[in-house]
């Protein structure tokens, strides 16, 4: 595959582990399932399945790394547009997935929550789903968010539209609205912003992922496809990550 490569800028050594910045909440985007499955000569499907794997070997390197927060776009408000087959088969690996992983993720610790139209995937999927994040909801090793039917414009606007109702039925004061007050209208009320987001397949988008919430985030491409991703690119994420500089629009010191 041909991507472009960016050179990170050279100089600032990654520091020690001891005083290593390892980030609070890591965002994926995870692509290139269908471009991996095609290069085999496989159905699609194969693709997704392959990277449900690399799910697993995500989640556990973010546990291994201590990085308290880890949110998956497993599902776009755009995927439904997906050709029908491709929506049931995503949507059946999903099922599948929260059936047969949840015994094992409420072992390793981890709490599961569902960010996004949860409400447009069917009555049975949604139990799935209520299900999960009753399970695990005392849980503290990893906070693990599925992004499913999650669209970053989508959330904003959802959110303008439930202030709007507030401060309508006289529940909210516009003059007391603030970025944090705003924030707790969104998907991700109570859930840290990611500090850094990574994108796999070589492509360079945010496909409205996370829109509000990444407004700081470090951004991450990585040159491979996400079936073949591994604890080894979570760790290049990482050692990315510890050499950028975060100044937050301020100005260096
Ligand atoms: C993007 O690849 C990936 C998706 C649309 C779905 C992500 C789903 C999984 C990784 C599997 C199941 C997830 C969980 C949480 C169990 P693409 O199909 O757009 O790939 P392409 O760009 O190469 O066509």
């Amino acid at each position: 595959m041909q991507v472009e490569r960016l050179e990170e800028p050279a100089g600032k050594a990654v520091p020690e582990t001891a005083q290593r910045a390892v980030p609070r909440h890591v965002a994926v985007i995870m692509d290139g399932n269908g471009r991996w499955a095609a290069a085999r000569r496989l159905p699609r499907l194969a693709g997704h399945r392959a990277g449900a794997q690399a799910v697993r070997r995500c989640i556990q390197a973010a546990i291994q790394n201590k990085v308290g927060w880890l949110t998956l776009y497993a599902f776009s408000s755009e995927n439904w547009r997906r050709p029908a087959e491709e929506v049931t088969d995503l949507t059946g690996l999903l099922r599948h997935y929260l059936r047969h992983e949840l015994a094992e993720l409420h072992r390793e610790g981890v709490r599961l929550r569902v960010i996004g139209e949860r409400e447009r995937f069917d009555r049975d999927m949604c139990r799935e789903f209520e299900r999960a994040e009753r399970i695990t909801a005392g849980n503290t090793r990893l906070n693990l968010m599925v992004a499913l039917s999650y669209g970053g414009r989508s959330d904003i606007l959802r959110a303008t539209v439930a202030i709007a109702e507030a401060v309508r039925d006289g529940r909210l004061d516009p003059a007391q609205l603030d970025e944090q007050q705003f924030g707790r209208f969104l998907y991700t009320d109570g859930i840290p912003d990611p500090d850094l987001m990574v994108r796999t397949s070589g492509e360079f988008r945010l496909s409205n992922f996370l829109l509000w919430q990444a407004a700081y985030a470090e951004l991450v491409f990585l040159d491979v496809l996400w079936p073949d991703f591994g604890p080894t690119h979570f760790a290049e994420a990482l050692d990315t990550y510890a050499r950028r500089e975060r100044r937050f629009g301020a100005r260096p010191g």
